[in-house]
C-alpha cells in the first residue's frame, strides 16, 4: 500500500472524505476515546506563516489522541533555505509519525511528501486549505443534517486557498459550489476543471460568477475569507483600499438576505469586520463561525487518526 498524505482536498476519495467526517463526529461526541497517537507518538507541526487556530487546534487534536505536538517555528527552521526540504523530511520522519506543515507554494509540501516516510498534512498553502474545508463540512453537516445537494456560496477572493479548497472539497461532498469573485481573481482553471469533474461524479456542481448576488441567491451556506491572504500583504492597498474590486462582494446583511432564510454563515477566520464581512453578519444569529473554529480540532483529529491507521496498515 502506498503512503497516504493530505496535501489537497482531492487526495481523498468522496468515500474517504465521508469516513473522516464520520470519524470527526464520533471524536467530537466522545472526546479522548480515540487513542491513535498513544505513546505519546510525536507529530511535527511546522509553520512558515502566521497562525493561531491551526497551531492551537492541531496541538489540541494531537493531545486528544494521546500524542505529543512538536511545534516548530519555521523562522528558526528555515526550510528550503538553511536546510533542503528533502533533508527536513528525512530528519522529521525519524522523530515523528506525521508532519503537519503550513507553508507557501503547494510544490513545497509536495516535495516534503515525496521525501517523507510518514504522512504529511497540509495546514495551509497558497493554493489550498483542506483541513479548514473538512471542519467547514463538519459544521455544515451539524447545522443542516446533510451535505450532498446543498448550495454553498462563497464570495471574495476566488483565487485564494479557501476558494480553491471549497471547489475541490465541496465538490467531493456533493455540494453545489458557487464562487462569486471579480474577473481578475478567478480560481486556477486546472483546479476548477478538476472540481467540475468531481462534481459531475458526485451529483453536485461548481460555478464561478462575477456577481455576489448570483453566488449567494437561495444558498444554504454563505462563506467568505479575508481579501488579503498571508503572503499577499504587499497588495493590501489594492485589495482593501477604497477602490477594492472585492468591495461589492462584502457579506453585508443585505447580501446575506439574498441567501435562504435559514442560511448559515461561515468564515475560516481571522475576520476583518467592515471589509469582507459586516459585524452584524459575523456576530449575528446566522453565523456559526465559533462552531466552525472548534471543529478544526475534531476534523484534524480525525484526519490524523485516519492517516495513522492507513500508515500502520501499510507498514504491517
Ligand atoms: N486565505 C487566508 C486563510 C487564513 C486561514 C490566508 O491564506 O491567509
Amino acid at each position: 500500500m502506498t503512503l497516504r498524505h493530505f496535501l489537497r482536498d482531492d487526495d481523498l476519495t468522496a468515500a474517504e472524505q465521508h469516513e473522516i467526517l464520520t470519524r470527526a463526529k464520533a471524536i467530537k461526541a466522545a472526546p479522548f476515546r480515540d487513542r491513535s497517537l498513544a505513546g505519546p507518538e510525536v507529530v511535527a507541526v511546522l509553520f512558515d506563516k502566521q497562525t493561531l487556530r491551526t497551531q492551537v487546534s492541531f496541538t489540541a487534536a494531537i493531545a486528544h489522541l494521546g500524542g505529543f505536538p512538536m511545534v516548530i517555528d519555521g523562522k528558526l527552521a528555515q526550510v528550503g533555505v538553511r536546510e533542503s526540504i528533502a533533508d527536513t523530511a528525512r530528519v522529521l520522519g525519524r522523530e515523528a509519525v506525521a508532519i503537519v506543515w503550513r507553508t507557501y507554494g503547494q510544490e513545497r509540501i509536495e516535495e516534503m511528501a515525496s521525501y517523507a516516510n510518514v504522512p504529511v498534512i497540509n495546514a495551509l498553502t497558497d493554493e489550498f486549505h483542506p483541513c479548514q474545508v473538512l471542519a467547514d463540512l463538519l459544521t455544515i453537516n451539524e447545522h443542516k443534517g446533510r451535505l450532498a445537494g446543498l448550495t454553498f456560496g462563497y464570495v471574495g477572493d476566488g483565487a485564494n486557498n479557501m476558494a480553491q479548497s471549497y471547489l475541490l472539497g465541496g465538490a467531493l461532498a456533493g455540494l453545489h459550489v458557487r464562487i462569486g469573485t471579480p474577473a481578475e481573481y478567478q480560481p486556477n482553471p486546472d483546479y476548477l476543471e478538476r472540481a467540475a469533474q468531481i462534481a459531475a461524479e458526485q451529483g453536485g456542481s461548481v460555478t464561478v460568477v462575477d456577481n455576489p448576488v448570483d453566488a449567494v441567491a437561495g444558498a444554504d451556506v454563505v462563506a467568505t475569507d479575508t481579501w488579503v491572504s498571508m503572503g499577499k500583504e504587499k497588495e493590501s492597498d489594492s485589495r482593501k483600499g477604497s477602490s477594492s474590486p472585492f468591495a461589492r462582494f462584502a457579506v453585508t446583511a443585505d447580501l446575506m438576505a439574498q441567501a435562504a432564510p435559514d442560511a448559515i454563515f461561515l468564515h475560516c477566520l481571522p475576520a476583518y469586520r467592515g471589509f469582507e464581512v459586516d459585524a452584524e453578519v459575523i456576530d449575528g444569529p446566522q453565523s456559526v463561525v465559533w462552531d466552525e473554529s472548534e471543529n478544526r480540532l475534531h476534523a484534524q483529529a480525525a484526519v490524523l487518526s485516519w492517516l495513522r491507521e492507513q500508515h500502520r496498515a501499510s507498514t504491517r
